[in-house]
Order: structure tokens, then C-alpha cells, then sequence
């Protein structure tokens, strides 16, 4: 399967910025990490401090055959209805993620602009997220409830 994962502005600075709340790994570490994690998809990998560039790069998955896409937009999330636009346009489905738990941080993390055209929303769990997000566009093409027996 071919996942998109789109990361936001100021992702490229992950482990050098506010370890308390990202880690302490980089995002070529996170990308090494996941893409080990799931050796049998396609996984495209971006990251972009520009929302211009992240639309556009969505725009382009959808002439791509990429047939999910797992999204950490940054501080976007709670800005940027020009993403969510984007977002809604596409037909692939599309899952919000974020390192830290933004519901136990300032208000303004608290809303996300993106959420209501997402497929749903993953917070809090580090690492955890993006690999979660993955696992759910890969085997929820199959499965409408997780085979209990199934490892990956
Ligand atoms: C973040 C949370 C956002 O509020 C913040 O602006 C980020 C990172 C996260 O992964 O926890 O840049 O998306």
C-alpha cells in the first residue's frame, strides 16, 4: 500500500525542539523507525514548513495512487483551513497525528481545524501515533474490526 506521510512546520527540528513534549529523536530517526515498522508498504515521506508545499504535495498524491495519507500539520492544525480544504478535496483517507497530547497543553492546541474531514485523530502517544495511523490505513482496507490474531 502506498501512505503518504505529511509533516508540518517545524517537524524538521524534532529532537532538538522542546524535547519535553517531542522527544529527543530526529525525523529521519522517526522516518528510519516507521518505514522498518512497515517494510511491505510504500511509504512517501515529506516534510515541509511551508503550507503551500503541503498542499500541493497532497494535490499530487491523489494522481499518485497513494491511497492514505498520515498528517502531522504542526501548528497548521489549528490554523489552516486552506489544508483542511485540501484534505476534503482528496479521496484517499487522511489521519491527523501529533506527538504530544494537545489537549494537555495551551488552549489553543486544543481545536483542530483539521479534524472534521480527517478519518480521525491520534494524540499524545510520540512515536506511537504515526505508527498507529499506519497500521489503521492499512489494515482497515480489510478489516472493520482488527483481526485479534493478526500481528501487522
Ligand atoms: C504537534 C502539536 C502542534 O500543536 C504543534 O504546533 C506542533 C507539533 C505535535 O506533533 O504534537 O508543531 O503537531
Amino acid at each position: 500500500m502506498k501512505i503518504l506521510v505529511l509533516n508540518g512546520p517545524n517537524l524538521n527540528l524534532l529532537g532538538r525542539r522542546e524535547p519535553h513534549w517531542y522527544g529527543t529523536r530526529s525525523l529521519a530517526e522517526l522516518e528510519g523507525w516507521l518505514r522498518a515498522a512497515f517494510p511491505e508498504h510504500e511509504l512517501d515521506w515529506f516534510q515541509s514548513n511551508h503550507e503551500g508545499a503541503l498542499i500541493d504535495r497532497l494535490h499530487r498524491a491523489e494522481t499518485e495512487g497513494v491511497e492514505g495519507a498520515v498528517l502531522n500539520a504542526g501548528a497548521l492544525t489549528h490554523t489552516s483551513y486552506a489544508l483542511r480544504d485540501a484534505i476534503a478535496a482528496v479521496s484517499f483517507p487522511v489521519v491527523e497525528v501529533h506527538l504530544s497530547n494537545v489537549y494537555a497543553r495551551e488552549p489553543f492546541r486544543h481545536r483542530s481545524v483539521l479534524a472534521p474531514v480527517c478519518a480521525g485523530l491520534i494524540a499524545g502517544l510520540g512515536p506511537w501515533s504515526y505508527y498507529l495511523a499506519v497500521l489503521y490505513l492499512v489494515r482497515s482496507r480489510h478489516e472493520r474490526f482488527p483481526d485479534p490474531t493478526a500481528r501487522l
